[in-house]
């Protein structure tokens, strides 16, 4: 009976990505994306972000006009609202927001790219379709560069269209893109391409950051069940991330 309620009360173990320090990728403002839909889910989340070790996250809900049909003052007004429940809640977490843009053929079109969320300076964290990369990217990547964005490329390891023509992830890490990996592709998570091509990118020393991308309550489970995986464990612990400069 008490060994029963010692393992009730017990907190669940879970993965320590201390060593990380910061994470920036994720969906942690409520009900502007396919991310957490309320703060009650929010606050659930952060405290799953505190128990993975991580001290700060740059939140990023997505900026997807064709999908999420949000605006950045709605961003900014949704994450006003959720900052006093954090206050309150007391979490030893620092939150900041920016966001994460998809680039299709007609980001330039549709965005003020003098007008970015951006984070620890002018970082831009972006990401592709996972169908097809849209025939200006190249163009697209130059213009953001000219404004001075420092451009992070989300979850390269999900865009398989690559994968046969690997000298395009050489030639966007050339373009002056960082490669954010996310911890859940190396667990296959999102099938066994994107893991293999998240191992190729260790091999070839091209990963700057590692990810939650969490969107919410089983990408937590599976962050902190990462613990049972020894081996993945000790590889991303081995390895240098740019995590802790954010
Ligand atoms: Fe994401």
């Amino acid at each position: 009976m008490l060994f029963g309620l010692f393992k009730k009360n017990k907190p669940a173990a879970a993965a320590d990505f201390s060593f990380l320090g910061t994470d920036m990728h994720s969906h942690m403002i409520p009900a502007v994306d396919d991310g957490s839909d309320s703060i009650e889910t929010s606050l659930e989340l952060l405290q799953g972000f505190v128990d993975l070790g991580y001290k700060k996250i740059i939140t990023t809900p997505h900026t997807r006009p064709d999908y999420f049909p949000n605006t950045q003052a709605d961003l900014r007004a949704r994450f006003e609202r959720l900052n006093p429940a954090i206050a309150q809640a007391n979490l030893p977490l620092e939150v900041e927001m920016a966001s994460e843009y998809f680039v299709d053929y007609e980001f330039l079109q549709q965005q003020d790219i003098n007008n970015l969320l951006t984070f620890s300076g002018k970082h831009l964290l972006i990401e592709l379709s996972t169908y097809q990369a849209p025939p200006n990217l190249f163009e697209t990547i130059f213009q953001l560069k000219i404004k001075g964005y420092q451009l992070i490329l989300a979850h390269p390891e999900r865009y398989g269209y690559y994968a046969s023509d690997f000298s395009q992830f050489e030639k966007l890490k050339d373009f002056g893109c960082q490669f954010q990996v996310n911890l859940l592709s190396l667990t296959g998570i999102y099938g066994k391409p994107p893991k293999e091509l998240a191992m190729k990118f260790f091999k070839n020393n091209m990963v700057d950051f590692l990810g939650t991308d969490m969107h919410h309550a089983k990408h937590l489970e599976s962050l902190k069940a990462m613990q049972h995986d020894g081996k993945l464990m000790r590889l991303i612990q081995g390895y240098e991330f740019l995590n802790a400069s954010l």
